[in-house]
């Protein structure tokens, strides 16, 4: 089976947590988009770990994780997160693949990123990884891939100091690096979890264009960057979190408002520790947006969602979430493409009861209290998409499984 694991907002929706959850069940976990501008946090028994570039299943001894088509790896990233993992106790040698389609992110391309996006008169607010540019050379068939690195004519059309930056790591990569189409397609019973980076919404084609990453982080993206196509692939779940959060600049409607909700944007911001892995900043906060989360939904074919992070309302006697946008007399169901008019829209809120009590102990879904199961299967109606898996904390074993996607 092939599932499709995607971050169903605007990324940091506690994919890394789903998908280290769920490899337990998978032999293979490929990462299919984005680079070292993700990243994904697992929490086993208080030991914590961020991954930028490998994939999650790598904390399983017994799991082959590869990197995918559709990624753009910097090797200085790859190779200092490896050791990382060594240094703590974790064998990644001969488990680690990279598609020979990958691209390859150079050191001017980082430096090319910072300048465009600090020139920009609204910056995008980029992780400064290189990603953009890494991508816009792949477009313009002038980027490297790990493919070529043996090819002598399309090297020699590098700098010298591509070359010397590429130099110690050539041999390491090229035993790492398969044919990734065919790795697949040999192992084409094989259980498989194609991990997304970002998010739906930071999708280069469906999102919030242009406050949006360069990847295919939508479902669409698992096929191309997994080296299938779309049919292959069995379930597509969406993550998203019980709230909503973003990093960098652009549309955000149901954001909290600083003057009169500047509260509980710290609360969540504290409760929920809202800043980012890769980059360390606050993350922006506001309410679940069921417009995004619908449109997510409908553009990715979204399955069955996970929802992430409910135990941050555990405290709340009242939880509001988005369920349609004011954009100036209007009344919009419909998530807009325009970044002008998503500028302008006023969220419409709806109002639920708060449980006022924990859910970290819950064991089963039936154990919640009415008020969460009242949000939760309002989310469900609203998004005409069940919600399989329910997170209430950070660490590996605060999952509720209503339903496991391995099953039929
Ligand atoms: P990703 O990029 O989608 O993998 O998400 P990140 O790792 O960037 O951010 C999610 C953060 O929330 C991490 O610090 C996780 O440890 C944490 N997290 C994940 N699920 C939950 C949850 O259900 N509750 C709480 N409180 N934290 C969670
Ligand atoms: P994960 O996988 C949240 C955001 C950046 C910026 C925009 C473009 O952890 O969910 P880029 O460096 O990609 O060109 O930046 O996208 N961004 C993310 N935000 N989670 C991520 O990844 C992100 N990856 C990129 O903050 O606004
Ligand atoms: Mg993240």
């Amino acid at each position: 089976m092939k599932i499709v694991i995607i971050g169903a907002q605007w990324g940091d929706e506690g994919k890394g947590k789903i998908v280290d959850y769920l490899a337990n069940e998978a032999q293979i976990i490929v990462r299919f988009s984005g680079g070292a501008n993700a990243g994904h946090t697992i929490v086993i028994d208080n030991e914590e770990y961020a991954l930028h570039l490998i994939p999650a299943g790598i904390l399983y001894p017994d799991k082959l994780v590869v990197l995918g088509a559709g990624m753009v790896i910097d090797p200085m990233a790859l190779f200092s997160e490896l050791s990382m993992l060594n240094k703590r106790g974790i064998e990644t040698t001969g488990r680690v693949f990279i598609s020979d389609r990958a691209h390859i992110v150079l050191p001017r391309y980082i430096e090319i990123d910072k300048e465009r996006d600090a020139a920009r008169k609204i910056p995008i607010g980029t992780t400064g990884r290189g990603i953009g540019i890494t991508y816009s050379m792949k477009s313009k068939r002038d980027g490297i891939r790990l493919a070529d690195l043996s090819w002598k004519e399309r090297m020699d059309e590098l700098e010298e100091a591509d070359h010397e930056f590429l130099a110690p790591y050539l041999d390491q990569l090229l035993t790492m690096t398969i044919d990734m189409a065919s790795f697949i397609q040999h192992r084409k019973n094989a259980q498989t979890l194609f991990e997304g980076a970002q998010g739906a919404l930071l999708d280069l084609d469906l999102g919030t264009y242009p406050y949006v990453s360069s990847g295919m982080s939508s479902a669409s993206g698992a096929a191309l960057g997994g080296c299938v196509g779309p049919r292959a692939l069995d379930k597509i779940l969406g993550v998203f979190k019980a709230y909503t959060t973003r990093v960098g600049n652009g549309p955000f409607p149901s954001e909290f408002n600083a003057s009169s909700e500047d509260e509980l944007c710290g609360f969540i911001r504290k409760t929920g520790r809202e800043f980012g892995v890769t980059t360390g900043r606050p993350r922006r906060c506001g309410y679940l947006d069921l417009v995004a989360l619908r449109y997510a939904c409908f553009t990715n074919s979204i399955d069955a969602l996970v929802m992430t992070h409910l135990d941050v309302y555990d405290t709340l006697s009242e939880i509001k979430a988005c369920v349609a946008y004011r954009i100036g007399d209007k009344m919009v169901e419909d998530f807009p493409s325009s970044v002008q008019a998503l500028n302008t829209a006023r969220p419409v809120l709806r109002s639920f009861p708060g449980w006022k009590q924990s859910l970290a102990d819950r064991l089963t879904y039936e154990e919640f209290p009415l008020e969460a199961m009242e949000y939760i299967e309002f989310i469900e109606r609203f998004c005409e998409t069940p919600i399989h898996i329910v997170s209430v904390g950070y660490e590996r074993k605060a999952t509720i499984i209503r339903k496991s996607p391995w099953r039929q």
